[in-house]
């Protein structure tokens, strides 16, 4: 994942600066599984540094979802470039007289046929089915982008673009510092292995990223797992919690912290068993924890990056833990190419 993000880091300004121009009057974002969620996390990260705001539409509803196209552009979220529901909804954008601007980590594919600009992620090729560093390239690309049209748009000065950008080139050795630390997870993982269910549950950007790392456990371990807003339980979900449950929380020191202890104290008060992925020395949430994970004190929108390699590494030790193959998970292809 290192060396993926670093080469990602090194497409040209200029370039992602032409495709920004695509998006300067205003954009939606579509994408499937783990592409979507890489979508829902830009949106947060647009809103919250560009203070404009963005819709990211799952493929397989973006017909039905998403009327005002016309002079639109549509930035599609595409590993492979090949997933049919993707390629459907940019298809339909099209005809509606939308842009495209295709992110995809596959040169030739028909995402980028189709597309009016693309830019490719540098991850490499991914065999393993489960999406884990074409993930990560997307969320730099897609910051990358974000602070782009944010210098365009004049909603970020030069100095604050210069130290976003300067922040996000400091990724691959914090995700490697961060890959060091495994062993915690894998000591973690022997503790949950057994598990029925599990909750994944962040604010923010990282509603996102609870999300993601739902799908990660669920496609490769088979255990169910919901990611979802952790201000929604009360209004359901809280109703499956009872003693032992396991309810992930993703609450690093971002803005949305204070909220999320809230969250942690209405589930611990449960019964549930609470694993909180939190900022280095966060002895507050240290204690309302029963088990936690550190990642580095960094600037706000890079959090979801450290947080979801612990996320990739939880679903990865519990899948091999229970006799799985992570990479060829049951039912699932690494391409869907049917609707
Ligand atoms: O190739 P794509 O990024 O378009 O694929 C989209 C999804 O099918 C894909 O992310 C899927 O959810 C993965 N199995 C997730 O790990």
């Amino acid at each position: 994942q290192p060396l993926a993000i670093k080469e990602t880091l090194k497409i040209p300004q200029s370039f992602i600066d032409r495709c920004a121009s695509l998006l300067d009057n205003g954009f939606y974002m579509t994408g499937s599984g783990t592409s979507y969620h890489a979508c829902l996390s830009a949106s947060y990260a647009v809103s919250r540094r560009l203070g404009m705001d963005t819709r990211a539409v799952l493929s397989s509803e973006f017909v039905d979802a998403v009327a005002d196209l016309e002079g639109k552009t549509v930035v599609a979220v595409s590993q492979s470039g090949e997933t049919a529901d993707t390629l459907g909804a940019i298809k339909h954008a099209k005809s509606k007289g939308a842009k495209i601007l295709g992110i995809t980590n596959t040169l030739g594919s028909s995402l980028t046929r189709l597309s009016d600009a693309y830019l490719c992620t540098q991850s490499g090729p991914e065999i393993g089915v489960a999406a884990t560093k074409t993930f990560i390239t997307q969320l730099t690309a897609l910051d990358m982008l974000a602070l782009r049209l944010g210098l365009r748009r004049g909603a970020l000065s030069e100095s604050a673009y210069a130290s976003d950008m300067s922040a996000l080139r400091k990724l691959p050795k914090l995700v490697a510092h961060q890959l060091e630390g495994a062993d915690r997870v894998k000591t973690l993982s022997m503790r949950y292995a057994g598990r029925k269910d599990a909750f994944f549950l962040g604010r923010g950007i990282n509603v996102a990223t609870a999300m993601e790392g739902a799908l990660k456990l669920k496609e490769i371990s088979y255990i169910h797992a919901e990611g979802y807003a952790a201000g929604e339980s009360k209004h359901g979900p809280i109703s499956l919690v009872e003693p032992g449950f396991l309810c992930v929380f993703i609450a690093p020191k971002d803005s949305t912290r204070g909220k999320i202890i809230g969250n942690v104290m209405e589930m611990k008060a449960r019964g549930a068993y609470i694993l909180s992925l939190i900022t280095q020395g966060d002895r507050e949430l240290e204690d309302v924890s029963d088990d936690y994970v550190e990642v580095p004190e960094v600037e706000e929108g890079i959090y979801p990056m450290l947080c979801t390699v612990p996320l990739q590494l939880f679903a990865y030790y519990i899948a091999t833990i229970r006799g799985l193959d992570p990479d060829k998970p049951r039912n699932l292809a690494k391409s869907v190419t049917v609707l």
